[in-house]
């Protein structure tokens, strides 16, 4: 499954890509929320999730590169978003967050960044409904799909056939026709693109593109 991310979107017609990537086919839309922080970047906040959930009832999920994650557990909730993924990195206590998200009747995600072992994740995969692992550094679009990622795809594949099957597995960065193929058989279920997904002539070409690039490798 393609999830596009926003992050690539032109913000002056977002409600337009946003409706052209749903047409498209797409049913879940990639939200990356980020503090400056966490990350170097920022990009937006509750006010514009607000708004487009008002022009979409695709699935929310929210990417939140923030420090401290559980501080605004709730306020994502209350904006709109369908599930929230935090950064093992970022959060304290990761069992309280993931377990506060259910509280609140959202899915509730775990990321790790490209430098975290992935062994991190293995304690929390029992209560996880997706596990986000990282395929370049959190911050920016437009990176490149990073060597080594396909071992840490396949480790993690691993750990969820063996504790929780139906916990979905994503990636996020550097996903295009050629990075989908081999992540594809190491076990991805969800591919976030953004660049790949809004950049060029057509947003329906692109994801269509995307679509079949998956299918192939099956
Ligand atoms: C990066 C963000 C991504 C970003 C991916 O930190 O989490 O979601 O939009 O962009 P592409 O697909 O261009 O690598
Ligand atoms: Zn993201």
């Amino acid at each position: 499954m393609i999830e596009p991310s926003i992050l690539s979107c032109d913000f002056s017609i977002l409600g337009d890509q946003i409706r052209q990537a749903a047409d498209a086919g797409a049913k879940r839309l990639h939200i990356d929320v980020m503090d400056g922080v966490f990350v170097p970047s920022i990009s937006f906040g509750m006010p514009l999730i607000k708004s487009i959930r008002k022009m979409s009832d695709m699935f929310f999920d929210c990417h939140l590169m923030i420090v401290k994650p559980e501080r605004y557990l709730k306020v994502f909730a209350g904006c709109g978003a369908d599930g929230i993924t935090i950064h093992a990195e970022a959060c304290e206590d990761i069992q309280a967050a993931v377990d506060e998200i259910h509280a609140l009747g959202k899915k509730a995600g775990l990321s790790i960044k490209p430098g975290t072992p992935v062994e991190v994740l293995e304690p929390y995969i029992p209560s996880l409904d997706l596990i986000l692992v990282m395929t370049v550094e959190p911050g920016f679009g437009c990176q490149t799909f990073l060597e080594g990622s396909l071992e840490r795809i396949r480790a993690v594949r691993e750990m969820i056939g063996r504790i929780k099957p139906d916990c979905l597995l994503q990636i996020d960065g550097g996903v295009n026709t050629k990075t989908i193929p081999a992540a594809r058989q190491a076990g991805v279920d969800i591919f976030v693109s953004g660049s790949a997904v809004f950049y060029g002539e057509s947003i329906a070409d692109n994801y269509r593109q995307l679509t079949e690039a998956e299918k192939e490798a099956e």
